[in-house]
């Protein structure tokens, strides 16, 4: 784990007896973002529907189940909401349908949740709990296929998936509802983010995922063309990230990038996972026709505004960070399959 120290806020106090509501808080990015808020002393609730598809699991709060409040129940549902968010002073929000090509068959799932439910939870703020500080997981689709690169915040937002259009829109709810009624709202558009507790079951979440279960599971994987270029952020970075934006009014009404030590291509991203998983075997293939439209080709992005504003920095290497994640699933696989 990072030392907290090393961050420039101190965590510890602004955390410490804080109450605290995680949607999405038994998924991947949810999960470790709890378990640190409770090594700092906060008091967390995580809001979870456990739909099976995306993903959220029981086992990623293992280990200290008996430390957190869990409500199963669905942002969709306004009542829920009402009752969880009152008397809170954190609402970190990362409830979200994850994936582009089930935003493609099944378009009004992903408008309900990234969408209309966004919209409903910051009304639920308005109305209940004004003074709840908001910070919103968003994502770097929303720009769709890059006019240029390293991509900044103030790129044009041209979404090439449903997922995108929904996601935008989530975000921007948040920033007007900060800037009209002043909820304070910040938002991070997240790149592709990886590390213990991500979904391995299948590509749904990253394709990143199937690629480490497969390598566990001594079976070849495949990398799609393999030279579209990425970056890639541990999940204690993002994490970082998250705690810096909730406690920093100057964070309040913005919109951050963020990004990793390196940009990669996809062919060696699989030769650097080989590596350090000490064997394993790829291959390259055509990326699939019915992706195609939805490819975004070549993306990294430009987080100078954040290491700016709040002085977050990346501090896992994609090398550590992989050795790392490995090793969590070399252990744990049979509870995410
Ligand atoms: N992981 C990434 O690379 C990445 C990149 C960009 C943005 N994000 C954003 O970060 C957030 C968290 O992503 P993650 O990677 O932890 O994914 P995840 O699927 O592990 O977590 C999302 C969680 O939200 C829950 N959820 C979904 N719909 C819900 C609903 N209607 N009500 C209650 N809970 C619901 C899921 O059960 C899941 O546990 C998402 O909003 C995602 O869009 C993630």
């Amino acid at each position: 784990m990072i030392d907290p120290s090393k961050l420039p806020m101190d965590c510890r106090r602004v955390f410490r007896d804080a109450n605290v509501v995680i949607t999405g808080g038994l998924g991947f990015i949810g999960s470790n973002l709890a378990l640190r808020l409770l090594d700092l002393g906060a008091r967390v609730i995580l809001v979870d529907s456990l739909t099976p598809e995306y993903g959220g699991n029981l086992f990623n709060v293992r280990g200290f189940e008996d430390r957190v409040r869990v409500n199963i129940s669905d942002v969709r549902d306004e009542h829920s909401l009402k009752y969880l968010l009152q008397g809170q002073d954190y609402l970190f929000n990362l409830a979200g349908q994850t994936s582009h090509m089930d935003s493609m068959k099944d378009p009004f799932t992903d408008l309900e949740i990234n969408c209309k439910a966004q919209l409903s939870i910051l009304e639920v703020c308005r109305r209940h709990n004004p003074g709840l500080k908001v910070v919103y997981a968003s994502t770097r689709q929303i720009y769709g296929k890059p006019d240029y690169l390293p991509v900044d915040e103030k790129h044009l937002l041209r979404p090439v998936d449903v997922n995108g259009i929904n996601k935008m829109a989530g975000e921007w709810y948040h920033i007007l509802y900060n800037n009209v009624y002043g909820i304070r709202s910040c938002a991070l558009r997240l790149t592709n983010t990886y590390g213990p507790r991500m979904r391995v079951k299948d590509a749904r979440q990253t394709f990143l995922g199937i690629w480490i279960r497969l390598l566990l599971e001594g079976k070849p994987f495949e990398v799609w063309e393999g030279d579209q270029l990425r970056d890639f952020t541990f999940v204690e970075d993002v994490i970082d990230a998250l705690l810096l934006s909730a406690g920093c009014e100057d964070a309040n009404g913005n919109v951050y990038n963020l990004g990793g030590d390196c940009t990669i291509s996809l062919k060696d991203l699989a030769a650097l996972l080989v590596d350090v998983n000490g064997g394993g075997e790829f291959r390259i293939r055509p990326y699939p026709a019915d992706r195609k439209p939805i490819d975004i080709g070549d993306y990294f992005g430009d987080f100078r505004r954040i290491r700016e504003d709040l002085g977050w920095d990346p501090k896992v290497s994609l090398r550590d960070g992989l050795a790392r994640t490995l090793d969590y699933y070399r252990e744990r696989l049979k509870h995410y399959l």
